[in-house]
């Protein structure tokens, strides 16, 4: 174990012929910009392998992922001024004191992939507020579609636990939630930006009855679907009515959030949500964009090493934007009123039900 440590650090840094680029080939043979990069490439393989299930974008993936949101969101400037503690960030605290944090209401279900991930960071010489960031942008680039995510090394380890009701709920309203993104240094399109990331999501809580049910039609891809399918009419819960931070959704066995809802149809947001609708590139931008500011919430990125070309380069999108089956343009509840929504394309074939997200 020391052994191998101590392999993976005997980086060879390179100066090139113009003596401006550092290029590092690590003891396996891979290369990055910084020898510091190097101790992440064995992390690499073993959470490809035992957390990713051999790379897939399935439930570890989106849990992770949320995971990068709840301990980075812990972070509020608002709270410092009241001379309280406003949380550390994107600083490891939800693991390091777990026993507090993963009880918050906003937490539920959080504890699983807390306690997937933990065994890891006591494995690998990494803070756990790295850790929770690097698995991040590790398991976004298993999913067709996304972007390259940022990746920076070197937080500290969390003193404190972050204080509760930092973290949102489907349930407030847009106002409390666009109050709160502020509150931790987000404008309203950033989190609109952020919200891509319910295209690979699903619920195990929302509706305990239906663990695993997506956001969308296709939760292993990174693509707009989550985009155009908020927007369709609702029409009927997945599983039971009446659960607290549901709205109806369009589809068979997709769960569609009450905030969700909420921010596609808001005029702080709508028009934001929908230039997503069909436009690739916008989407990975955005999302890489608000994702890199997310993963440093809280931190001095002064002291973080740039490790970016560590994460894996996401396979290209599969499909195209799309009306799922049955439904086209007059179930679109337009909310953006400066520019009509995009024309596309109607799946093919019977009504579907989308199936659940199985769980690994
Ligand atoms: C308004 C802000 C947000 C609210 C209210 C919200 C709420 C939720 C809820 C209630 C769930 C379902 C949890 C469950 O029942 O298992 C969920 C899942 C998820 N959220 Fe969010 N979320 C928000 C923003 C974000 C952001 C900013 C990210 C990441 C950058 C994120 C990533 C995810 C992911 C990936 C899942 C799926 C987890 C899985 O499939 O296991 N969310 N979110």
């Amino acid at each position: 174990m020391a052994f191998k440590l101590l392999v993976s650090l005997l980086a060879l840094a390179v100066v090139s012929n113009a003596g401006t680029i550092r290029k590092a080939t690590c003891a396996d043979g891979r290369t990055t910009a910084n020898a510091a990069c190097c101790v992440l490439f064995p992390i690499l393989d073993d959470i490809q392998e035992n957390l990713f299930d051999g790379g897939e974008c399935g439930e570890e993936v989106h849990e992770s992922l949320r995971l990068t949101f709840h301990d980075a969101i812990g972070f509020s400037p608002a709270l410092t001024k009241q001379g309280k503690f406003g949380g550390g960030g994107a600083d490891g605290s939800l693991i390091t004191f777990a026993a507090i944090e993963t009880p918050f209401h906003a937490n539920g279900g959080i504890d699983d992939i807390v306690d997937a991930q933990t065994p890891f960071v006591a494995k690998h010489n990494i803070s756990a507020g790295d850790f929770i960031q690097f698995a991040g942008a590790v398991g976004v680039s298993n999913c067709p579609g996304a972007p390259r995510l940022q990746f920076l090394l070197g937080r500290p380890d969390a003193k404190q636990a972050s204080p509760d009701l930092l973290v949102p709920e489907p349930f407030d309203s847009v106002t409390k939630i666009l109050a709160r993104f502020k509150d931790a240094g987000f404008s309203p399109n950033e989190v609109v930006a952020l919200l891509a990331s319910h295209t690979i999501a699903a619920a195990d809580h929302v509706d305990e009855t239906i663990p695993g049910t997506p956001f969308d039609s296709t939760p292993n891809i990174f693509d707009s679907q989550f985009f155009i399918e908020t927007q369709l009419k609702g029409t009927l819960f997945p599983g039971t009515a009446g659960n607290q931070g549901e709205a109806q959704s369009p589809l068979g066995g997709e769960i569609r959030l009450q905030s969700d809802a909420d921010l596609a149809r808001d005029s702080r947001t709508a028009c934001e949500w929908q230039s997503f609708v069909n436009n690739q590139s916008k989407l990975q931008n955005a999302f890489k964009a608000a994702m890199a500011k997310l993963a440093v919430t809280g931190q001095d990125t002064r002291k973080l090493v740039d490790c970016s070309d560590v994460i894996p380069v996401p396979p290209p999108l599969a499909g195209s934007a799309h009306f799922p089956a049955g439904l086209n343009r007059r179930d679109v509840e337009q909310a953006c009123r400066a520019t009509p929504f995009p024309t596309l394309p109607t799946d093919p074939g019977p009504v579907t039900s989308v199936p659940p997200v199985p769980p690994s």
